[in-house]
């Protein structure tokens, strides 16, 4: 990797000018998950979604980054949630990882698709029999006019399905994000940060990348 020493004119210091190196994005992501995953206090999966209406209004939430491969980053979810609608009526989305004790950022966009019934089903009879319970017995994103309402159907469902896993409801699933743009952001000294953009119009396409100004 090159490196060079840079002087900042008036303060008198240097800093080395290592890039992120234009290596395949999925790779390097990788680099930087496993890095984020040693060195986070908590849910190195954790990203933000953005998704946005129709119309153009986003929000934004966090969910878990559950699976990945050259495919695509896939999360779990309620269909029937805001984030859920917001998908259906618009199938793109963006996802932001913020990794504080590494001091790094990856953003990602591009179409999302609902993965298929299987794999839905084998990743909802993953999770521990109590986290599948409190998905089925949450109409996430709807208003709730007391707690105890939400521990009533929790327990329903427990008494319902008395051991063993609970069916998956036909609302709760995955979405996989397929990239088309992938951009690494690394702190540097002085707010001399490095950023590395990658870019494709579909996934048939070698990615492009630059390097962009901080
Ligand atoms: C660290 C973290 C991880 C989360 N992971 C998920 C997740 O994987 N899936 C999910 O549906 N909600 C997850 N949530 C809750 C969402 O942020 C959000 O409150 C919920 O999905 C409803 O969002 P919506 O009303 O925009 O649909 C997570 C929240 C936090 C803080």
């Amino acid at each position: 990797m090159r490196s060079m020493s840079l002087a900042l004119p008036g303060c008198g210091m240097s800093e080395a000018t290592s890039e992120i190196p234009p290596s395949d994005p999925f790779s390097l992501f990788e680099v930087w998950f496993g890095e984020a995953k040693a060195s986070e206090p908590n849910d190195p999966n954790a990203m933000a979604l953005a998704t946005a209406t129709p119309n153009g209004r986003p929000s934004v939430r966090m969910v878990l980054l559950k699976d990945r491969s050259h495919d695509g980053f896939v999360f779990y979810t309620n269909a029937a949630s805001r984030k859920g609608e917001e998908i259906r009526a618009n199938m793109h989305g963006a996802l932001l990882f913020h990794w504080k004790s590494l001091r790094r950022q990856i953003r990602i966009e591009g179409p999302l698709e609902e993965v298929s019934e299987e794999e839905a089903d084998n990743y909802f009879h993953s999770r521990p029999r109590n986290s599948q319970i409190g998905s089925a017995a949450s109409d996430q994103s709807r208003p709730l006019p007391e707690r105890r309402v939400y521990l009533d159907r929790v327990d329903a469902i427990a008494e319902r399905y008395p051991e063993g896993d609970i069916p998956r409801p036909p609302h709760w699933t995955g979405f996989r994000l397929s990239p088309r743009r992938m951009e690494f952001w690394h702190d540097r000294a002085n707010r001399l940060h490095d950023r590395r953009l990658f870019l494709r119009e579909d996934e048939a396409e070698a990615w492009e990348n630059t390097l962009l100004y901080p």
